[in-house]
């Protein structure tokens, strides 16, 4: 970092101090004027400020044996840009989850084969969240990964289809059984033709369905037994696609560890906006933890992409659907069945109060994400302040409105130095072979574990 070194005030000493453990230094050393804080950090805030930085390595996922197996976490990276898993051969998971668009694709709503209802959202450090989708429908990202590839709109395909892909390509067949062991006995007669369960609330189901209703239950095991491995090896790519040490970091590095340097990370401006959203702002009641997200889900109340009455029920559906899907962390799948995630399952209630609300995404990465929100209604991080700011066109709010959130009517300038603690919230780019996929789904050991940088 640029600029003399810096010596913080004894209050940012003591502070770091009673954060507890942190602190490595001695308090004892010089204490002069920190040149680099434009503003003052109570006590508390800077309690806060400690709890947001770093970004640690996400929680494990004992649902996914093959979580972190970097053979799997390959495999997944091939499969993850593999066209020929959607129906019509032309839609991959990076069709929508771009990897040169920050893993998301800049439209408002989601065109996979068709036009989906929702906005795509980024995938970096999706890992950290405990709930996936805006409404929170899958509690694994290998549960996630099962959706989108049978979705009709997304990318039309079908178990039978993609377990027939992996029998007749030998590379692939290859990766699966060097990850996975040997395939399940009897799939060929499976995978003979498309098959598929019916989906909630379809109407017209494809001959695919009536196909599925006919086989053996010993054929429909091997099917989903193969799609729920391709889909833990997809969670496992997507599990390394994380992106930390943000100027953010830097600056809390600092302060932690007493050597101002690292407090010039964050410029005047975007040290005031930290002090707005930890502050009088309040953005840290939702956007909180490491990840920037609570992983909970509310309701903001936004106005709707096409004007008028809200009518997606959110959370109050995904709770729904998650906890009746036979792929959720208590479900046979699941390597963890008695583990935490499916405790969280059994214990899951579905609630009113849930209608209408989203999970709250995490702020790190905004960079590259336009538009925002669950359907892409708030086209920039303008627009975005501009809604929290005044919230104007909030659709009407019966009951089940979120009480947390009231107009903040703020300043032009204060709209700005909340930008810039945005912008400060980006991570160092990812390593360049993240973002395409491999050659051949077989792993060579020396190829590593894929890391971000
Ligand atoms: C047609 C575009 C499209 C395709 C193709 C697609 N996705 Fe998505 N993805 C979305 C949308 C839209 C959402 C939000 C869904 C919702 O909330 O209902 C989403 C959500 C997700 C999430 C949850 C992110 C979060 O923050 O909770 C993950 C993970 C994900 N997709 C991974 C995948 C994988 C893996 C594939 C391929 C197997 C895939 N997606 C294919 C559009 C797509
Ligand atoms: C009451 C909880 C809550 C508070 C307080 C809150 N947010 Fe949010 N935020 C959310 C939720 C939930 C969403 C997603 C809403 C949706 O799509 O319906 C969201 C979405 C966003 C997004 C869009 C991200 C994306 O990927 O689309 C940004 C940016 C954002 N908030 C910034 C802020 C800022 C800045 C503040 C403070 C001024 C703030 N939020 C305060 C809960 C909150």
């Amino acid at each position: 970092m640029s600029g003399a070194r810096t010596i913080l005030t004894a209050a940012v000493l003591t502070g770091a101090a009673a954060a507890g453990g942190c602190w490595q230094g001695s308090p004892a050393a010089d204490v002069g004027a920190p040149s680099s804080l434009a503003v003052e950090l109570s006590e508390g805030m800077r309690r806060a400020l400690l709890r947001h930085s770093p970004l640690p390595p996400p929680p494990p996922d004992p649902t996914n044996r093959h979580a972190d197996d970097p053979a799997a976490a390959h495999l997944g990276r091939f499969l993850f840009f593999d066209e020929r898993l959607s129906g019509n051969g032309r839609v991959s998971c990076a069709t929508c989850h771009d990897a040169r668009h920050e893993f998301t694709d800049g439209l408002t709503l989601a065109e996979g084969v068709g036009t989906g209802r929702r906005h795509t959202p980024s995938l970096w450090n999706v890992a950290h969240h405990r709930w996936l989708t805006w409404d929170g429908r899958a509690d694994s990202l290998w549960m996630q990964a099962l959706d989108p590839l049978e979705d009709p709109i997304e990318m039309g395909g079908n178990r039978a289809d993609v377990a027939r892909l992996v029998l007749e390509d030998d590379e692939l067949r290859g990766a699966y059984e060097s990850v996975f062991g040997a395939l399940p006995g009897g799939l060929e007669e499976a995978a003979s033709s498309p098959a598929r369960p019916a989906r909630r609330g379809e109407e017209d189901p494809p001959a695919s369905v009536a196909r599925w209703a006919s086989l053996e239950p010993a054929q429909r095991a091997a099917l989903d037994e193969v799609f729920v491995n391709l889909a833990k090896a997809i969670a496992a790519y997507q599990r390394t696609l994380l992106r930390g040490d943000a100027p953010f970091d830097r600056f809390v590095e600092s302060l932690r560890s007493g050597d101002g340097d690292g407090l010039a990370a964050l410029s005047p401006d975007a040290q005031r906006g930290m002090a707005l959203f930890f502050g009088r702002a309040n953005c840290v009641l939702c956007h909180s933890g490491p990840n920037f997200s609570d992983g909970e889900f509310h309701n903001n109340a936004l106005p709707t992409l096409h004007g008028g009455e809200p009518v997606d029920a959110g959370r109050y559906d995904g709770a729904g659907v998650v906890k009746a899907s036979p792929f959720n962390a208590a479900g046979r799948h699941s390597d963890a069945p008695d583990g935490e995630a499916a405790a969280a399952i059994r214990s899951l209630r579905r609630s009113s109060e849930a209608w209408g609300e989203f999970r709250t995404p995490s702020l790190r990465n905004l960079e590259g994400r336009a538009p925002f929100m669950h359907q892409g209604q708030l086209q920039d991080l303008a627009a975005v302040l501009e809604f929290y700011s005044d919230m104007a066109g909030t659709t009407v709010r019966g009951h089940h409105q979120e009480q947390f959130l009231q107009p903040l009517r703020l300043h032009e300038r204060e709209k700005a130095d909340l930008r810039a603690f945005l912008s400060a919230l980006n991570g160092a780019p990812a390593a360049p072979e993240l973002l395409e996929p491999p050659t051949s789904p077989r792993f060579a050991p020396s190829e590593g574990r894929l890391r971000p940088r």
